[in-house]
């Protein structure tokens, strides 16, 4: 008796910490944190987002017993747009979404254990937006975390359960907490299908979830709808049957989705259809759908990204095709750009549009989805990517024109201004396929509202929230400050292992996972090969993009485009990105660049072996399923991070001739079985 009795209990015990354990698959992201301790909060009477404010402050309360806090809506002119100001015991916001903010502010400082202090937070960019790239069939372009939250088609066609609206309100709410309002639903590569009745039913769902949590719906439109879902023969934008279709199209949408936020278009773009097919702008296009728009306050973010099949450097494409059409975009049109020239690279010196257009409001689009930063295999926090990318200084007005500033409506005073972060979103149980790309979507948010933050201070509050309760133990300090220090040097990690010294797009060809410095094709364009890119021969290796070169240097203004022209001031960093350099030259170090490029590779495996020492040490500071998907993920990592070394190295010895460095670790593959694992399309 006392046998069963003792198994019953253990039985229980398995349970209960079995429970625990679940509790902790990374579903619940930074939002960890309810409480019992009471509060008694008033609010400016009801609405559905000050009920929301009021709920959350009751569930997440870590500040004193018994506290009765206020929220009020107040004209104080020091808050600007849904900002909102922090009193010991009170919100004041000009809005009611500015309340929620506050809200969500408050709860994040009493469980970071900060002090009660009065401070105003205004958002840097009024419209914080995720773009998803999710297709209606429910897989995601560059998805790395299971299907679409939004779309399948297969698995159900559009009926809506009610997990899926549990999903979306769950979404929405892990956006607003960090201030993002804003999402587009559906791939830049744009299936016409979404503007029709079935689907647009779908997004007036999806948008009464999203709508109380202050997030607008926004879509992603194929130029060629009126043909592909109209009737109309063609799309010309200056037809004027064309633009009425798009013009009762836009009324279509708000009578069922009066909040409406607006279009993504990715036009004359790989392959995607858009004005130039009618021998029309990127204006002309535009332009036809701000004025649908207009009258309902929707506007149109045009996408930057485009490059076409020319002799013409790839990296030079957008700056030349936009930069004659600035001031021609009607007002409610905002240009999307890539933080950098080209894609996405793991390191990219910033786009010259967002220094180069005057009158045309430009907004910088990041890519939360690891692309080209190992999926959701690998740990690569790119807030610091992102903090680079915005304190870059472009000189558009002189010295301190950063990229932040150039965006966030400083420099050119106006409040029309956004910023997009491609998500990593899918359904996966913790949403983003490895824990630490929380961080990203995280981090992402925080920057937009304010896109000063230090990314060394989003980590701390991020590791806090997901990984550790209000109250520190010693072990906490301690994981705290190694995570932290894994964080802030992931990402040069990865720079370092894969394209150290500007090296770029050297990536496998389709799945951008793994090395293939090798590919080249003459079937298929060459800016889509890791050889146009590199450009390594006996001589030497880079990109001459100097005067004497494609002269992209010159569309960045002075004096930097004088300091990335020469080979001596240019930084290191973007070496390669701007110069052919002989295997010879010697770099600041004192070392030659095949000495240093070697060094550098094989700093960068270091680096990834170094965070899984320091993640081994921290067993038992939190949860055991965490910790163990951590740790595997990082082995796969450190094996993969062997194979860009090994790849790169041996593939560019064939070119320098030259020695790998004895003092460093030998290539532990041959350059064949290299190139045979990349190529297989299960390697990603
Ligand atoms: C990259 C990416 C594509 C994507 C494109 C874009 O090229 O590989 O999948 O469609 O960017 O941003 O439009």
């Amino acid at each position: 008796m006392a046998y069963i009795k003792r198994m019953i209990i253990v039985a229980l015990l398995m349970l209960t910490q079995a429970t625990l354990l679940k509790a902790e698959d990374g579903q619940a992201l930074w939002l960890r944190g309810n409480s019992n301790i009471k509060v008694t909060v008033s609010g400016p009477g009801h609405s559905p987002v000050v009920d929301l404010a009021i709920a959350e402050l009751k569930r997440g309360w870590h500040g004193k017993p018994d506290m009765v806090l206020n929220l009020r809506i107040s004209d104080n002119p020091a808050i600007k747009g849904d900002g909102f100001q922090l009193e010991e015991s009170a919100i004041s916001a000009r809005t009611e979404l500015g309340l929620l903010y506050g809200a969500y502010e408050l709860l994040r400082s009493q469980y970071l254990g900060s002090p009660a202090r009065r401070f105003v937070s205004n958002p840097s960019y009024s419209r914080r937006i995720l773009n998803h790239w999710d297709n209606l069939d429910g897989s995601i372009e560059r998805g790395y975390a299971g299907r679409s939250i939004f779309w399948g088609e297969k698995e159900n066609g559009l009926s809506i359960t009610e997990q899926d609206k549990e999903k979306w309100t769950a979404y929405a709410r892990a956006n607003a907490s960090i201030g993002i309002n804003g999402s587009v639903l559906n791939n830049v590569n744009a299936s016409a299908k979404i503007l029709s009745k079935p689907y647009l039913e779908k997004v007036r769902a999806i948008a009464e979830r999203l709508r109380p949590y202050g997030i607008k719906t926004y879509l992603s439109v194929n130029f060629s709808s009126p043909v592909l879902i109209g009737k109309l023969k063609k799309a010309d934008p200056l037809d004027p049957q064309v633009q009425q279709w798009w013009k009762d199209k836009v009324k279509e949408i708000y009578a069922l989705i009066p909040d409406f936020g607006g279009f993504l278009v990715k036009a004359n773009s790989e392959g995607q259809p858009g004005p130039q097919d009618y021998g029309r702008t990127h204006v002309d296009g535009a332009n036809m759908m701000a004025d649908a728009l207009e009258p309902f306050g929707g506007i149109v973010m045009w996408r930057a990204f485009v490059y076409n099949p020319s002799p013409e450097d790839r990296t030079k494409q957008a700056y030349k095709e936009f930069l004659p059409l600035d001031g021609a975009f009607r007002k409610n049109v905002i240009l999307q750009v890539k933080n950098g020239p080209l894609d996405f690279q793991p390191r990219e010196p910033f786009s010259p549009l967002f220094g180069g257009m005057t009158k045309t409001p430009v907004m910088p689009e990041f890519q939360i989805t690891q692309e080209y930063l190992g999926g959701s295999k690998q740990l690569v926090f790119l807030s610091t990517l992102w903090e680079e990318c915005l304190n870059n200084d472009t000189f558009k007005n002189g010295k301190g024109s950063t990229v932040a500033a150039c965006t966030d409506g400083s420099l050119s005073k106006t409040d029309f201004t956004a910023i997009a972060g491609v998500a990593n979103i899918g359904n996966d149980v913790n949403w983003t396929g490895h824990t630490f790309a929380q961080a990203n979507w995280y981090a992402f948010g925080r920057l937009a509202w304010n896109n000063k933050l230090e990314s060394k201070v989003i980590a701390a509050e991020w590791i806090k929230q997901t990984f550790l309760d209000s109250k520190e133990k010693k072990t906490d300090a301690k994981f705290a400050k190694t995570v932290q220090g894994i964080m802030m040097e992931s990402r040069e990690a990865a720079v370092d292992y894969m394209m150290p010294l500007g090296l770029h797009h050297i990536f496998a060809e389709g799945h951008h996972y793994g090395p293939a410095p090798w590919f080249s094709n003459d079937k298929i364009r060459a800016d889509w090969t890791s050889v146009y890119y590199h450009k390594a021969d006996e001589q030497g290796i880079g990109f001459d993009r100097t005067r004497n070169g494609s002269d992209a240097v010159d569309q960045y203004h002075e004096p930097l485009s004088s300091k990335l022209n020469s080979l001596s001031t240019c930084p290191e960093i973007y070496l390669l990105w701007f110069h052919h350099v002989p295997w010879s030259y010697r770099l600041k170090s004192g070392n030659d660049l095949w000495t240093e490029l070697c060094l550098r590779y094989d700093r960068g495996v270091n680096k990834v072996r170094s965070f899984q020492k320091d993640w081994d040490r921290m067993d038992g500071a939190i949860d055991k399923e965490r910790f163990q998907e951590v740790q595997s993920k990082l082995r796969t990592q450190s094996r993969d991070a062997q194979i860009w070394k090994d790849a790169c190295l041996l593939y560019f010895q064939q070119f320098s001739k030259r020695e790998i460095p004895f003092d460093i670790e030998r290539p532990v593959h041959d350059l064949q079985s290299l190139k045979e694992l990349t190529k297989s399309r299960d390697y990603n």
